[in-house]
């Protein structure tokens, strides 16, 4: 043995070659602190050694490195820029100084080589991958680029323009993908991998290849000419403004350095990744998209956890009610392999409901995700029925009828006569209290909310709410299905709206309030989308929900929640519900839907909705977006501080992830907790105290009053 470190050991084989092996302590290799400075030691050790003739680096987990150890950022990032600085040149000295080794060394790559794995297998001469390996820089998702050598290295290896696309998208390649792209050297099977790394070290150091002119490239300036130069990155430029938009930083900060660093050799190229690195540590969007992968991780290790005390295993599921829901959560139960009986009172229904799954299944099918197979294999998942005697056998009962108390009570109350003891009741309903529903029932503790979004196929969470007497067996099995499903469960505790319509609703109203003090509603939507994020803006997203939907929903609110919640006077999602405009369902609503010459999508702003609204709105006034964010924003935020002071969620960190899952929160804010944080909850306080005459929806609970006067967080 050569080096010992807790993370990860070199030994000297008998034919004179060094294994460097990663094999953490726990279940997978990542560069926290301890193991930078274990590969510093081993590094040192391996070059103080005139032994050895070349390095192997492996992997004695079923991953190479998964990546660096993200749980460090949070702190570390908020250190000082110069210190932040200090760390990264440091850490990535690491990298150059194993890359200077003099002999050859190998990557051998199992499993996920990410982020800092990829750097590591970068910084050796010579990569080789087996059948089971990803590799790729994801620094991207989270605000950030690479900082161990990746944007200099990658792209001297690959070229700037392959390189770019690796790291502005996030996305890693399998083994073969990356041959092709001259990422590694050579595919092998899982079995072959030592041996063929042993055997690539061997010929490298024996001079049958050449790795001190592969190194020597990678360490040397771009192979670009300037006319290329200016091609390949203004390309790269336009690419990213595109997609990536200016909300995001971490992109156009990658293509910005690679540019920069295009004529310098590595050293230079390597001080100009460690200053872009920094920056973008430092921002509200890499804070954000840190929070949101944290916050991830704890929604799933919650999830997993619950599913795991599930004393029930749910085989089969019946959906009831065919509509746009019921036939979404039918698909979606049998896509994912859990049969499932649709049930619905009228034939043409059950018939929509069947179509609209075939119809998702068939672009599927279009885009080649789906084989034929797959298709008869899921439709023949799904028992249509009219009769209640089909749901006897079922494990699990969802509840998708229209959103009516009353009739939801009746539903609920003959299923439970027509299913076993144990069968599980749950109800899709979007706003009404799961308590009230309870009533109906006699067995209450075995029914919950499983509260699913629209497009049920797209969008990946699933509410579940607790009721006071839904027993934890109960929620457990539902959070189990929901798993299974493929959807992500975030348990809430009831009330009407739940989490995630409770605090859509004052943002409606604060809309409808905005409107009706004169503002245009097209001007709302661009500023809401634009500037803050939203994949739509409230008119807009009014129009895809419905107005009837809309409008029900609001009632219902308002009858829960009178003293915030009462309906807005002559808002205009009455008036144009009255009038029939329902939104996209009837081509009518805020805008005009209609189709292009081309046959596209589009929408225009109504006539007639302005029309509608005008005799009961403030003279025509223009405000400005900072206005306009505050006040549809201070009602969603102050609602989701009460839900949480409510214990309605249970923390900060489960209602960001609802909200970027349920509604599209944008990523870059990292949902509404973090985004009240970004603003300074004092600064909060002082916004919303600026709008407290607006109403109830504005004003503030004395527990932020509280936690800002203390400079508290709700990260903390
Ligand atoms: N549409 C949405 O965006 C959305 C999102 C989340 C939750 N929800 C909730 O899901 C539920 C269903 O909404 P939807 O939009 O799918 O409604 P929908 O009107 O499209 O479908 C309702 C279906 O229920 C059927 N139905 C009515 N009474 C029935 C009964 N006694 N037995 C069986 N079927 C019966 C109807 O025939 C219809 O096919 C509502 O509670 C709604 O609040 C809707």
């Amino acid at each position: 043995m050569i080096y010992e470190g807790q993370n990860l050991t070199v030994s000297l084989l008998d034919n004179g070659f060094a294994e460097l092996v990663f094999d953490a302590k726990g279940s997978v290799n990542k560069f926290d602190r301890q193991t930078i400075s274990d590969l510093d030691e081993a590094t040192q050790a391996i070059a103080a050694n005139s032994d050895v003739k070349g390095v192997v680096v492996r992997s004695a987990k079923p991953a190479f490195i998964v990546g660096a150890d993200i749980t460090e950022f949070t702190d570390m990032f908020a250190q000082p820029e110069e210190e932040v600085l200090a760390w990264v040149a440091k850490t990535s000295k690491v990298f150059d100084r194993f890359e200077d080794l003099p002999v050859p060394t190998v990557a051998a790559v199992n499993g996920f080589a990410l982020g800092g794995g990829c750097e590591m297998a970068l910084a050796c001469d010579l990569r080789v991958v087996d059948t089971t390996a990803s590799i790729g820089l994801p620094e991207v998702k989270l605000g950030l680029m690479p900082g161990f050598g990746g944007t200099v290295r990658l792209p001297r290896l690959i070229g700037s323009d392959n390189a770019l696309e690796w790291m502005t998208t996030g996305k890693d390649r399998k083994g073969q993908q990356a041959l092709n792209e001259g990422a590694v050297d050579a595919v092998v099977a899982p079995e072959k991998l030592t041996e063929a790394a042993l055997s690539m070290v061997a010929d490298a150091a024996a001079g049958k290849i050449d790795w001190q002119a592969r190194r020597a490239s990678k360490k040397a300036p771009l192979k670009l000419n300037s006319n290329e130069a200016m091609m390949s990155f203004s390309t790269a430029q336009a690419f990213v403004a595109a997609k990536a938009g200016k909300h995001y930083p971490a992109p156009h900060m990658m293509v910005e350095t690679v540019k920069n660093a295009s004529s310098l050799d590595r050293d230079g190229a390597l001080a100009l990744e460690n200053q872009g690195f920094v920056k973008l540590a430092k921002t509200d969007a890499a804070k954000a998209q840190i929070g949101i992968f944290m916050a991830d991780q704890l929604v799933k290790g919650k999830g997993k956890k619950l599913a795991k005390s599930a004393t029930k295993a749910v085989k089969m599921n019946a959906v009831l009610g065919a509509g746009i829901m019921g036939g979404g959560i039918a698909y979606q139960s049998a896509v994912k392999g859990l049969p499932v009986v649709m049930k619905d009172i009228n034939q043409p229904a059950l018939d929509l409901g069947l179509s609209e799954a075939a119809k998702i299944l068939n672009k599927g099918m279009q885009l080649g995700k789906v084989t034929p197979e797959k298709m008869a294999k899921t439709l023949n998942a799904i028992t249509p029925s009219l009769e209640y005697s089909a749901i006897k056998d079922v494990d699990l009962v969802i509840e998708a009828v229209v959103e009516n108390p009353k009739v939801k009570s009746i539903v609920l109350k003959e299923t439970e006569q027509h299913v076993d003891d144990d069968t599980i009741l749950c109800s899709n309903t979007s706003t009404i209290s799961i308590n009230q529903l309870a009533q109906s029932l006699e067995k209450p503790e075995r029914f919950c909310g499983m509260h699913f979004f629209n497009p049920v196929h797209r969008m990946p969470l699933v509410e579940i709410i607790r009721g006071e007497k839904t027993s934890d067996d109960t929620i457990a099995a539902v959070v189990a299905t929901t798993l299974q499903m493929g959807k992500t469960p975030i348990v809430v505790n009831d009330c009407p709206g739940f989490l995630v319509n409770r605090v859509l609703f004052p943002y409606f109203a604060g809309f409808s309030k905005l409107v009706l003090d004169g503002a245009d509603f097209v001007a709302v939507d661009k500023v809401m989308e634009k500037q803050f994020g939203w994949p739509m803006g409230p008119a807009y997203l009014l129009d895809v929900v419905g107005m009837d939907t809309a409008d029900h929903a609001a009632s219902v609110m308002a009858d829960g929640i009178p003293e915030r919640m009462a309906k807005v006077e002559n808002d205009p999602v009455t008036l144009l519900f009255k009038e029939e405009r329902l939104g996209q369902k009837n081509a009518k609503g805020f805008y005009n839907f209609s189709k292009d010459k081309r046959g596209k999508p589009k929408k225009d702003a109504a006539p007639e909705a302005y029309e509608l609204i005008k005799p009961h709105q403030a003279e025509a006034s223009e405000f400005s977006s900072e206005e306009i964010i505050a006040r549809l924003m201070i009602p969603m935020a102050n609602e989701a501080i009460r839900c949480l002071e409510e214990g309605i969620v249970a923390s900060a960190a489960e209602a960001d992830m609802a909200l970027i899952y349920g509604l599209g929160f944008p990523p870059f804010r990292g949902g509404i907790f973090r985004y009240i944080e970004t603003m300074g909850l004092a600064n909060f306080v002082e916004l919303a105290d600026k709008y407290a005459h607006l109403g109830p929806i504005y004003q503030i609970t004395d527990g932020v009053r509280q936690m800002a006067a203390e400079g508290k967080s709700y990260f903390a």
